[in-house]
């Protein structure tokens, strides 16, 4: 099956093409089976199947959302209620939703994982990252994982997501690297630890950490969210793909991820709903880290599953330009999952994308809260 996009007024490539995203102009892109096969000015098309007129709109790489807790059962929106009254955040919640998930079963946990990644498709995500933390025993993160696993490959072990009621925090710290790293490694692309006040230290992140890379997982982690500590540093040290939060930085921090591969990734749905200062992400860009935007859905720090409205909320307020922003929500993304067939249009790329009611990317920062995204492609198939 082969499909052409014709009528594209601005075509954000990531690639080959004018400034940070590669703008090309009055365009046509053709694809075939799940991938990009053609690009060029629009009316030069070569003939296809079938042909969507993207009416002058803008299209987009789909978003590639790198960091998302979509296993769980229940919400916390009392919690929610509580906070934007003056109540602080501090994880804690994170227990209520370990009990809530523990009591479900696996059809109403799939079935609100699915209900999720259905709500971040319609706006434009085709790449979605999901870590299982909500279980924290064998069983519970195995099937947590188990379940993810049908709807992403990019699947996350966060058995080290806090320390669960009961448990000592040495005799889980050996459980985690232990027999639920062999339970879980086999669903797992990722391994990832919130190295955090109240959460996980140094020294237990880098044991979790360094066990996950010995059973051939890639790791991130949830570093630096709630105060400064020695997170970033060891994602950095480690090799980390991505060190996620960044929001408390020293400048030894932003300096040691300047020179690394180690991307930041921003996630400004947590700043918004836990009422909390933003990362600065001007520091950040401007030093040379590489940086991407997600959305870090999940029932507690941040209940939306909205790239467009990440988008929206780092260019007002972590004072990113909106190419920097689109950049980061695709390309970004991409490269904190290290994939290099998403986030950017090119032949041969995934035919993942996006066709805006908008002629440009700006408005998916200039109309905040508008729902801009017009058609969804994902392998190549409209949604
Ligand atoms: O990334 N910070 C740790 N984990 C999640 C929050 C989880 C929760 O509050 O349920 C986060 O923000
Ligand atoms: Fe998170």
């Amino acid at each position: 099956m082969s499909l052409v996009i014709d009528n594209v007024g601005e075509l954000v490539t990531n690639d080959e093409g004018d400034g940070l995203l590669g703008l090309r102009r009055d365009m046509a892109v053709v694809v075939e089976g799940d991938r990009i096969a053609w690009i060029g000015p629009r009316g030069e098309a070569p003939a296809a199947d079938e042909r969507i007129d993207a009416d002058g709109g803008a299209v987009l790489p789909g978003f590639v959302d790198s960091h998302a807790h979509l296993i769980f059962a229940g919400d916390r929106a009392e919690e929610f209620g509580a906070r934007m009254a003056g109540s602080p955040y501090t994880g804690g919640g994170i227990r209520t939703t370990v009990a809530a998930t523990r009591a479900a079963s696996d059809d109403e946990l799939l079935r609100n994982a699915a209900r999720l990644v259905a709500e971040a498709r319609r706006q434009g995500t085709t790449t979605i990252e999901i870590k299982s933390g909500y279980g924290l025993s064998v069983a519970d993160e195995a099937r947590s994982l188990r379940l993810a696993r049908t709807l992403t490959a990019e699947t996350t072990f966060l058995g080290a997501h806090v320390v669960p009621a009961g448990h000592d925090a040495d005799d889980y710290v050996a459980l985690v690297r232990g027999e639920m790293m062999d339970a879980c490694a086999p669903y797992s692309k990722w391994v990832d630890v919130f190295c955090d006040r109240g959460a996980f230290d140094g020294d237990q992140a880098r044991a979790i950490l360094t066990a996950g890379a010995e059973r051939g997982l890639s790791l991130r982690v949830h570093a630096n969210q709630l105060a400064e500590g020695p997170g970033v540093r060891l994602a950095v040290e480690l090799g980390a793909a991505s060190a996620d939060h960044c929001t408390h930085l020293s400048d030894a921090d932003v300096a040691a991820l300047a020179g690394s591969d180690t991307v930041a990734t921003l996630l400004p749905g947590a700043e918004f709903s836990t009422r909390s200062p933003y990362p600065d992400a001007r520091r950040l860009i401007d030093a040379g880290v590489r940086v991407a935007l997600a959305t870090d859905c999940n029932p507690g720090s941040s209940y939306t599953s909205s790239m467009p409205f990440c988008i929206a909320l780092a260019v007002r307020d972590m004072r990113m330009t909106p190419a920097e922003a689109v950049h980061a929500a695709t390309a970004g993304g991409a490269l904190a999952l290290r994939r290099d067939d998403v986030g950017r249009l090119r032949p041969g790329a995934k035919a993942d994308l996006t066709v805006l009611d908008a002629p440009s990317h700006l408005h998916l920062a200039y109309r905040p809260g508008v729902p801009l995204i017009k058609t969804v492609l994902h392998d190549g198939v409209p949604q």
